[in-house]
């Protein structure tokens, strides 16, 4: 079912996440012009990327081409559009399982004369580049993949030939090469994403004016893709070893390579012009807070990021020139007119790791903060002193966190009633029902919504005769996916949602979704997608936000929050360190510790500690040579003791687990006990109560124990008790 209340803000956020790259002469907007469209993409839009981030059927979606014809001020040229919709009849794409699988060229060829004979009629012309990438799929850095294919080119060398005035508009999740802009002298370009079932109304808002764009890049646009830490060792099979440490995307190129950045991170223009000036600041202990007043100084609305950047002093670690402290986005403001705001950060959020001392700390010396549009704009607008260092955490010894883990469960809960009755509850399940509990089932359980990702809780007769409700997840991070065929709103992608920089845009566009997944019984949302973009290949960007851990925290957060409105529960994903998808089941990401907790865990520990997150998925990968799936200092030592996280994990579907140096295994749910991964998702319907995995042999062994089952259990009902299936 579709709540229709949700296509409104998910068009808006469309618009707000596109970012306008390039725009000379006023080639953008089109009012009153004719225009000529090229590219299968105006008609095959690509509204999502694909695998389960992408599988939402929609229903009486606008492409762009018929949003620009429907459009007054643009009139669309007809016979190009006509030789599209015929060119496309004869070659449609054939996507296979939901996978675009190869890079094969699909943009059409057509004749010089036909771009020529349009010059002659219209005024503009507009290229749409389409790519789709996703799950099991990481783009590949050939021709169709990371560069444009042969047709593309083509194409834009034949519509730069006979056009002064044209845009590029990218269909697209990830970012691509770019190097043709200059080559081809390509006078406006725009990310417009993969936007979901509004995207084709949404770019013809921006494309008509309607809506200036306001996004700004959320990744580093490099010169090359050797330029990126990341690319060398990308494609190892086994394992990828971040050997750039904490200086990824804008910290390494700020930092190491400002002569290898096409377009910065938190670039974007806009069709009006911005002053940002700043009024004032205050410091009140570890709270620096900055006022600004930001003037529209051009002639149309929009609206303007202020986006701060923290230089820390070099005094016991080495630091990255920038790093993203905070950033406000402010409202429409009309030309001429202006808006203060103010922006605020706590100190202690910058702190750094210190792998010597396996601690958090802030750093004595001399601290700079910038202010502007973007991190090469930003301007010094404070700098102020810490005269001593302060060590905010002390990470406790192994031993210490064990005993923490077994007080945390073993020790009467210090919580309300409610938690003790789950207690005496769980005490009274047999080992064969705590068993049956740590499964989901799925997908397509007849238990719950039909169509869904799992369901889990009182999945046998015996959980459920005993009260225990059968909880309901799906898919995904932009719409409800229901494999039965019923229709739901698909949103933007995660990347066009972080280029918004709207937090507060983003916590609506969540709440409606939220209603919506209420309104088919759901009770919870596999996602936001929140893993970091380490690199622009991999095939999952689209649903993931940003290369920066505090953008994608902070978004991930405000996500989880919209949802929580309407009492549904998001699930941030993956943790940790999927940043790619090539062997995605058995690849080892090898993190220096400093990056594993600066870099890719501070996203998640972001959205833990400011928001109601009540459940994680690990990720399919080893960490640091452990499936996250089977990984205590994960999601014990560092997720609950740490972060004070007391929700409820599970793993991604069918994930495998292992024991520090053993095989891994699908069988092995004592190491994802062990380890307080609480949930095995998913087993075949039915099969709960009698998998074959080592649960059973492990309690008689003594490799597990029934308290670490009964943890797992409080974990699992202390947050079902929290779920709208309570209703039932
Ligand atoms: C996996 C995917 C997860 C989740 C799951 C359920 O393949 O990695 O993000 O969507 O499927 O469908």
């Amino acid at each position: 079912m579709i709540s229709d209340s949700i296509a409104k803000i998910s068009r808006e956020a469309a618009a707000d996440g596109a970012v306008l790259l390039k725009n000379e002469n006023n080639t953008l907007p089109i009012i009153n012009e004719r225009v000529a469209v090229f590219g299968r993409y105006q008609i095959d839009y690509l509204k999502s990327g694909s695998g389960s981030g992408g599988s939402v059927n929609t229903e009486n979606c606008m492409t762009p081409l018929e949003a620009f014809e429907a459009e007054p001020g643009i009139e669309v040229d007809r016979e190009i559009a006509a030789m599209y919709r015929e060119l496309i009849k004869k070659r449609p794409i054939r996507i296979h399982n939901a996978f675009l699988s190869d890079f094969k060229d699909l943009e059409l060829e057509i004749e010089n004369a036909a771009v020529k004979a349009a010059a002659a009629r219209t005024d503009k012309a507009i290229v749409i580049i389409g790519r789709r990438l996703g799950e099991g799929f990481d783009n590949v850095p050939k021709p169709g993949g990371y560069y444009l294919s042969k047709n593309e080119l083509r194409l834009i060398r034949q519509v730069s030939r006979y056009y002064k005035k044209f845009a590029v508009l990218l269909n697209c999740g990830n970012i691509l090469d770019m190097s043709w802009v200059n080559k081809y002298k390509v006078p406006a370009v725009m990310y417009i994403w993969h936007g979901g079932g509004e995207g084709g109304k949404a770019s013809a808002d921006l494309i008509s004016g309607k809506v200036a764009p306001s996004g700004r890049l959320s990744d580093t646009i490099a010169v090359s893709l050797k330029d990126y830490p990341s690319t060398d060792g990308f494609f190892k099979k086994k394992s990828v070893v971040y050997k750039e440490g904490i200086y990824t995307g804008y910290r390494h190129f700020e930092t190491n390579a400002s002569d290898k950045v096409l377009y910065p991170f938190g670039y974007g223009l806009s069709y009006t012009s911005f002053d940002i000036s700043c009024t004032g600041y205050n410091i009140n202990k570890n709270i620096i807070s900055l006022y600004f007043n930001v003037r529209n100084t051009g002639n149309c609305s929009g609206k303007e990021v202020v986006e701060l950047y923290i230089n820390k002093p070099d005094t016991a670690l080495d630091h990255p020139l920038r790093e993203l402290a905070a950033f406000r986005k402010t409202r429409l403001i009309n030309p001429g007119e202006s808006e203060s705001i103010d922006i605020s950060f706590n100190i202690k959020d910058t702190a750094s790791y210190d792998e010597e001392r396996s601690a958090w700390i802030i750093e004595s010396g001399k601290y700079i903060v910038y202010a502007g549009k973007n991190v090469r704009d930003a301007k010094e607008v404070l700098s102020f002193e810490v005269q001593k260092e302060k060590q905010l955490s002390k990470k406790l010894p192994p031993a210490a966190l064990q005993s923490f883990t077994n007080k945390h469960y073993n020790e009467d809960f210090p919580t309300a009633v409610k938690n003790d009755h789950i207690k005496e509850f769980i005490a009274e399940l047999t080992d064969n029902e705590l068993c049956a509990l740590v499964h989901g089932e799925g997908m397509n359980s007849r238990r719950v919504t039909s169509g869904t990702a799992a369901a889990f809780g009182g999945i046998t007769r015996r959980l459920s005769k005993k009260g225990i409700p059968a909880a309901c997840a799906s898919d995904g991070p932009s719409g409800i996916r229901m494999d039965s065929g019923e229709k739901a709103s698909l949103i933007p992608c995660g990347v066009c949602l972080a280029c918004t920089w709207d937090i507060p845009l983003i916590e609506q566009l969540y709440a409606e979704e939220g209603k919506e997944v209420a309104l088919n019984k759901i009770d919870m949302l596999l996602g936001p997608g929140m893993n970091l973009h380490r690199s622009p290949l991999c095939g999952r960007n689209f649903e993931y936000f940003s290369e920066d851990p505090y953008l994608t925290g902070t978004m991930a957060a405000a996500a989880v929050r919209g949802l929580m409105e309407h009492g549904i529960v998001g699930v941030i994903k993956h943790f940790a360190a999927n940043n790619r998808e090539k062997n995605r089941f058995d690849a080892d990401s090898v993190i220096p510790e400093r990056a594993l907790h600066e870099i890719y865990l501070k996203s998640f520990e972001i959205a833990v500690k400011s928001s109601p997150v009540k459940a994680i998925m690990t990720s399919y990968n080893l960490v640091n040579g452990l499936h996250a799936a089977s990984n205590p200092k994960l999601t014990t030592d560092i997720l609950r003791a740490e972060w004070g996280f007391s929700g409820m994990v599970m793993t991604d579907w069918w994930a495998k687990c292992n024991s520090r140096g053993a095989r891994s295994s699908r069988m092995k749910l004592a190491e994802m006990i062990n380890a307080q991964n609480d949930i095995y998702m998913v087993v075949p319907n039915g099969m709960a109560g009698v998998w074959q995995d080592n649960l059973k042999k492990s309690l008689k062994n003594g490799k597990l124990t029934r308290a670490a089952l009964e943890r797992s259990a409080y974990n699992i009902l202390s947050t079902i008790a929290q779920l709208r299936c309570m209703d039932k």
